[in-house]
């Protein structure tokens, strides 16, 4: 028997013909306190996250979506506990063991941005496999920013130039906003239209810094194991009512 229409189906075919952001970055927060909350150890909440990063992939490649970039481990959470560090770095392999044949399917290609120093092998491996499986992929980029942290790469950034100028390269007078743009692990990539933070904090948590300059955002309450297709259309509808400026003027306003 076919499965059951969900109920967002519908409406996430009127979300695709307003036309949906290009780069949608999810900052997934709020795991440990959806397993606290139900008197379970914080690592049940990362694992029941995976789900929702099942959903969310799925149904942003569905909608259209170009790149959908989830903030998975930064290089400040090192400072957690081994065990649930531990844990966490065995949850790539999970959720690619399970869900890399769903992800190939969709046409999903997967990426990685972040620090490859201090990620254990296994863990490595299990994306290197995921990349080099999805690679001739031209759908969705699911982008896993893993052991990232954005002020770490711009200092790498600079680092780059300086080299460069050191070298008689490149003159002091001729760095431009390019050359740091160049020189982050976003290069490849367009900047994200929509930013999405789960669990009610209002912060950054050093993502992506220098590449949210004119990106909208979006915070829910919702913690990162409840937020569903439902509330990433919540979210994407939003953004289609926000008036994008980028500090000129739009429409009515220009004349
Ligand atoms: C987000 O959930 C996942 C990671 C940071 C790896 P948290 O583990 O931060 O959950 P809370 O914020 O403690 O609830
Ligand atoms: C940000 O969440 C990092 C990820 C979601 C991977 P945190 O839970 O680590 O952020 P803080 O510590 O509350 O700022
Ligand atoms: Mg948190």
């Amino acid at each position: 028997m076919a499965e059951p229409v969900p109920e967002y189906e519908e409406r996430s075919y009127a979300v695709a013909r307003a036309g949906v952001p290009s780069h949608i970055a999810i900052i997934m927060d709020g795991n440990g306190r959806w397993a606290k909350k139900r008197s379970l150890p914080r690592v049940a909440g990362h694992h029941e996250g995976m789900k929702t990063v099942r959903k969310v992939t799925k149904l942003a490649s569905h909608l259209g979506v170009n790149v959908l970039t989830l903030y998975a481990f930064s290089t400040e959470n090192w400072k957690r506990p081994k065990m649930e560090v531990d844990f966490l770095m065995r949850l790539p392999e999970e959720f690619l063991s399970t869900f890399l044949p769903e992800l190939i399917e969709e046409n999903v290609r997967v990426e990685m941005m972040g620090y490859h120093q201090n990620l254990p092998s296994h863990t490595i491996e299990a994306i290197r496999k995921a990349k080099e499986a999805t690679k001739n992929n031209t759908g969705l980029v699911l982008n896993f920013a893993l052991n990232y942290g954005s002020r770490a790469e711009i200092v790498d950034a600079v680092k780059d130039i300086a080299a460069q100028v050191a070298a008689g390269t490149l003159n002091i007078a001729d760095i431009t906003e390019e050359h740091i743009t160049e020189g982050l692990m976003t290069r490849r990539l367009p900047e994200p239209d929509l930013l999405i933070r789960t669990s009610g904090e209002v912060r950054l948590s050093n993502f992506m810094l220098w590449q949210l300059a004119y990106t909208e955002f979006w915070f829910t309450e919702t913690l990162w194991p409840d937020f569903g297709e439902e509330a990433l259309l919540d979210a994407i509808e939003n953004y289609q009512k926000r008036n994008r400026r980028f500090g000129g003027l739009k429409g009515e306003e220009a004349n």
